[in-house]
């Protein structure tokens, strides 16, 4: 839908999430219709945008939800994602956390080490249940995306090698504590190629055959998240292709695909508002400075990612490069680098597009600045659904240290 971010950013002041949830819906249906003909549960990476109304425009759509600690589970319950539908991620999760996961008998825990799934079991024979389980396999397969972010290699510390998942298996098929119901690979996020997918896709596939030939009869086939999106130009893989593949790999086991899609389905649907608050020249040097930072949004910075840029302006005069910068004490706080700007003034809107994911997720309070505000639009009609955060709520859990108490 088309979005008036000048009106939003008056009502609701700078800087400021907006989703576009249409834009969300379709992507999710998109995806879903490409599987069709096969079983398949899309399980939204909550960590890619955990607002409560983003899970649950989710969940109205029938999604699962793929989460990496007991925090994310309990979100997506209460944003009213079916309990049978939640799978728990991640390398490290305490028996607190497998506990919790347990008695809110989800879908499956994914198991990321033999240290692990004998802490699911302990956990389970105490609380006298049988613990569905999927074990992430490590297809040792370059994803060829950003090292930080690219997660089937051998130097990877996610998941187990082929030989031990199958140890594995064979070790829980015998507990009575532990039922293996899936297997899982995620090769790494942002990809944009479908070979390594597809690669990863049939030796874990493989695996799956090997494992019903005794008898361990997998159900799940979890192929993970990654889906590339585009910031830039980048190519994108088509989801048809996707599914094609993916079915192919699996073709005469009869299986249900589940998918951890986070950034495709919201990325493009989130824009991060800020105001110009002045210019500045070093020299030459050009900068614009912003009221959002790398603390509202820290691909830029951490990644080096780059964002398309919109400017709302009046001013016309002759378009300049510089950087956009915000007030954090760190040169590494920029939002964009060496864009091509008009001159701008105080007040000027700039929206930095491709937000939606892993953008107010992962900000924080450096420099005690307050987490921005987050607003949602569907049909025509648009929402705050996170409230801008207040100085009193920073300091809430604080105490001060006094000596002569
Ligand atoms: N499943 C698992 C097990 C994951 O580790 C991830 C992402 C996903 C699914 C969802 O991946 P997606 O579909 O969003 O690519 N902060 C980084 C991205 C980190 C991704 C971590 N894991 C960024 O801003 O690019």
């Amino acid at each position: 839908m088309k979005i008036d971010f000048k009106e939003l950013a008056k009502k609701y002041g700078t800087p400021l999430y907006v989703y576009d949830f249409d834009y969300m819906k379709e992507k999710y249906n998109r995806l879903k219709s490409a599987f069709e003909g096969s079983k398949s549960l899309i399980c939204y990476a909550v960590k890619a945008n955990s607002n409560l109304s983003v899970i649950n425009l989710f969940a109205r759509l029938g999604s699962g939800a793929d989460c990496v600690s007991i925090g994310e589970v309990k979100r997506a319950l209460l944003a009213g994602v079916k309990p049978y539908k939640i799978i728990f991620s991640g390398v490290g999760k305490s028996d607190e956390e497998i506990k919790e996961a347990l008695e809110a008998k989800i879908l499956m825990i994914n198991v990321e080490s033999e240290a692990e799934l004998k802490r699911v079991e302990a956990v389970a024979k105490e609380l006298e249940v049988e613990a569905r389980i999927s074990i992430r396999v490590n297809p040792d397969v370059d994803a060829k995306t950003h090292p930080y972010i690219s997660t089937g290699l051998k130097e990877n510390k996610f998941g187990v090698d082929i030989d031990m998942a199958k140890r594995m298996y064979i070790y829980a098929k015998n507990s009575p504590n532990l039922d293996p119901v899936g297997i899982h690979f995620h090769i790494g996020s942002q990809l944009t190629q479908l070979a390594p997918i597809k690669e990863a896709a049939l030796i874990v596939a493989d695996l799956v055959r090997s494992l019903r030939a005794i008898d361990i009869d997998i159900r799940f086939f979890d192929v993970g998240g990654g889906l590339g999106v585009r910031y830039d130009n980048e190519e994108l893989i088509d989801e048809k292709e996707y599914a094609k593949a993916i079915k192919e790999a699996i073709k005469g086991l009869d299986l249900t695909i589940v998918m951890e899609p986070g950034r495709y389905l919201v990325a493009n649907g989130g824009y991060l508002v800020t105001k110009v608050l002045y210019e500045k020249k070093n020299k030459d040097k050009r900068f614009v400075i912003v009221d959002a930072a790398m603390n509202d949004l820290l691909r830029p910075s951490l990644y080096n990612a780059s964002h398309q840029i919109e400017v709302i302006t009046k001013s016309t005069g002759p378009l300049s490069k510089a950087d956009i910068v915000g007030p954090i004490c760190e040169s590494g706080d920029f939002l964009a680098k060496d864009v091509l700007l008009p001159p701008l003034k105080s007040g000027d809107l700039i929206i930095i597009k491709s937000a939606g994911a892993y953008g107010f997720t992962m900000s924080s309070n450096y420099n005690t600045r307050p987490r921005a505000a987050e607003v949602a639009c569907e049909e025509g009609e648009c929402r705050l659904i996170r409230k801008r955060e207040e100085f009193d709520e920073l300091v809430a859990n604080e105490r001060l240290f006094l000596k002569d108490r």
